[in-house]
């Protein structure tokens, strides 16, 4: 349902990256998908509210001769979430992509995720991010109260390497979380050459960024249909 703030703006859909844990890729994910949102003529916003301000210094790097992606900062208002995750995109956005901080206040969690059509968490293939990310789930579950079956919640497996022991066993472990894993991202230093032009791997020329392109289509396709892709190993 529409909240009466957005009642004129049908067309805006709010994409939350989140996940307590620093490095998991979630400014990673909210720049790209920015990126392939202009690209789309969907006009983005993104909100940045990690204090770190990656996704904010993203913006200051991006060129002017690419589609825009407006810039939304809220980590220097009252730090209060849910008037952060209030902050209004310019008229005609379709899409308010939101980069989350590390740390969000469980209380919290509620009103940030809300509003928000998806929610993408990012989880690297390692022991610590495979447990840091059972309690994030658990807590969208049960904190935020989002049901499973509502089929907003979405792992990328990011940084993967294939092929390895770590690897599987994060799939393995995702499975029984019951949550799609909806993309599958490899390590790559085309994710850091196209963030620090203030790029998505969209954009990026070379060739090599192909392989990475074709990794995003099933993770966008669930962003913007909700299709579930099936398990594809990199
Ligand atoms: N798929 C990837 N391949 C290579 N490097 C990556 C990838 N995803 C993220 N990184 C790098 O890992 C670091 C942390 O990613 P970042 O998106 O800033 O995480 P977060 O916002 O969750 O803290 C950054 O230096 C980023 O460039
Ligand atoms: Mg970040």
């Amino acid at each position: 349902m529409l909240a009466p703030m957005d009642a004129d703006r049908k067309d805006l859909r709010r994409i939350l990256v989140l996940n307590p844990k620093g490095g998991s890729g979630k400014s990673t994910l909210a720049t790209n998908l920015s990126a392939w949102y202009a690209l789309q003529g969907l006009d983005p916003a993104l909100l940045d509210m990690d204090p770190q301000g990656s996704s904010g210094r993203w913006l200051g790097k991006r060129p002017a001769e690419v589609p825009a992606v407006q810039a939304l900062r809220s980590y220097d208002l009252p730090s209060n979430v849910t008037r952060s995750f209030a902050t209004r995109p310019p008229p005609g956005t379709q899409r308010l992509v939101v980069d989350t901080p590390a740390a969000v206040p469980r209380e919290d969690l509620r009103d940030l995720t809300r509003e928000a059509a998806r929610i993408i968490v990012p989880v690297l293939p390692s022991d610590i991010d495979i447990h840091a990310v059972t309690r994030c789930i658990a807590d969208l579950l049960l904190v935020a109260k989002i049901p499973r079956s509502a089929g907003r919640i979405g792992i990328v497996a990011n940084r993967v390497k294939p092929n390895t022991i770590i690897f599987r066993s994060l799939m393995r472990f995702l499975a029984t979380l019951d949550i799609p894993v909806v993309g599958v991202l490899r390590d790559t230093q085309n994710y850091v050459r196209a963030f620090d032009q203030g790029l998505g791997v969209h954009e990026l020329r070379g060739g090599s960024e192909e392989k990475d392109i074709t990794q995003w289509a099933p993770l966008l396709d669930w962003v913007e249909h909700g299709r579930i892709p099936e398990q594809s190993l990199p």
